[in-house]
């Protein structure tokens, strides 16, 4: 039985050295308590199934262990490949950096959608919309997104310099740190040079080898795929009744990674310029799905008990938020059902304590604070 934890402080380590675009439901702070939980289940394989920017895959594969992260956006297997798959290491990418950094701005279809002058003080741009970046940055993407294309490059190559341009364009973006809409005021770093540096790879020699890296439905996965123990951090929406559902799409926040990663120049909608794929009807996972089933309850409950119920691992780590739109009493039914909840407990960001979870009225009504991430611990029964 893995020890409660009581309104402890959290760990104070620091945490393992990972690297990430800005984020919504990033995982990054709680890294360490993930490590932690992970090591007392004695894993060596772990599947992080909604792996996003990767962090904690990332964090899993400096640890030691084999890691499977999928997730079903285009610029995370992306990352995924840059982080899990390389084995060249820095050297073999310093010169193809030094190159890119050295290309001459070029105006292109980048430029034309989402760049502006600076000079005018306000991001708005020729058409009348505001714009995530400055021009002379845009231009830098134009020719640099060009020339990934003409430098002859494998796979694993281009992951590792596409994930150079996304993080090196996220350091001087004007976004609250999404890209369904812009600030109208230039952000302090958009002033900053775009400037390409080398991910922080993890060494091949990382034992054990033999990561994978899929981009898959998550229900497509499961079948094919077994692990000691699976991460799961899927989207939470919003309970939120009166937010969009829009506002709370992956596909609709960071559809310009998408853009990049493809260069594709896909039919845009919109004041933010979206892909048309980024839809509402045409994008969305179940998970973030604002309606209720037959059952009464929200469909998001019933995807993640099928979760639960189909993946092949003996424990399941999932995080979840006390702000999703499944209700934490659900999730300890449906997590009861599957197997032995062997630990629980709630984060808050902001005062950075976790709490040991009881299921009281206290801690539920506790719990409906927002901002606190919840982590369950099951060990599934056969
Ligand atoms: C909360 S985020 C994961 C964040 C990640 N743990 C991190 O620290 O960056 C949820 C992720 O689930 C992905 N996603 C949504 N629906 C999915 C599905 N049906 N199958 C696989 N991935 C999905 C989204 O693209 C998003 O990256």
């Amino acid at each position: 039985m893995i020890p409660e934890t009581e309104n402890s402080p959290l760990p104070d380590r620091e945490p393992t050295v990972t690297e990430g675009i800005k984020y919504a439901g990033s995982k990054l702070k709680i890294i360490p308590r993930i490590l932690d939980l992970a090591g007392q289940t004695g894993a060596r394989t772990v599947l992080d199934g909604f792996s996003g920017t990767t962090r904690v895959s990332q964090a899993f594969a400096r640890s030691g262990y084999r890691v499977i992260a999928n997730d079903s956006a285009v610029w995370s297997e992306t990352f995924a490949t840059c982080y899990l798959l390389d084995h060249r290491g820095p050297d073999h990418y310093r010169p193809l950096i030094d190159h890119l950094n050295s290309l001459e701005g070029k105006r292109g279809w980048f430029t034309e959608r989402y760049g502006a002058e600076p000079g005018t003080g306000t991001s708005v741009g020729m058409d009348g919309l505001k714009k995530p970046w400055q021009v002379r940055n845009t231009m830098r993407l134009d020719a640099i997104r060009e020339e990934i294309d003409r430098m002859g490059l494998d796979g694993i190559e281009r992951s590792v310099l596409l994930t150079s341009l996304i993080l090196a364009l996220d350091r001087v973006d004007s976004t609250i740190g999404h890209y369904a809409s812009y600030l109208r005021e230039w952000s302090r770093r958009s002033f900053n040079e775009l400037r390409l540096e080398v991910p922080r790879l993890i060494p091949a020699s990382c034992p054990p080898a033999g990561h994978s890296v899929t981009r898959k439905d998550i229900f497509e996965l499961l079948p094919e795929v077994e692990a000691d123990l699976a991460y799961f951090d899927p989207p939470y929406g919003s309970n939120n009744d009166r937010m969009p559902p829009s506002r709370v799409r992956y596909g609709a926040y960071y559809h310009l990674w998408t853009s990049i990663c493809l260069n594709d120049k896909p039919e845009l909608f919109g004041k933010a310029m979206r892909r048309a794929d980024s839809a509402d009807p045409e994008s969305g996972s179940v998970f973030e799905d604002f309606r209720k089933g037959d059952s009464g309850r929200y469909l998001v409950a019933d995807a993640i008990e099928r979760l639960v119920r189909e993946v092949r691992a003996r424990y399941v780590l999932l995080s979840y938020s006390s702000a999703g739109r499944a209700s934490l009493e659900d999730l300890r039914e449906i997590l009861s059902g599957a197997g032995t909840i062997v630990h629980a407990e709630a984060i808050d960001y902001r005062l950075n304590v976790m709490s040991g979870m009881r299921w009281t009225n206290e801690w539920t009504s506790e719990t409906k604070t927002p901002h606190r991430e919840v982590l369950f611990l099951v060990e599934k029964c056969n």
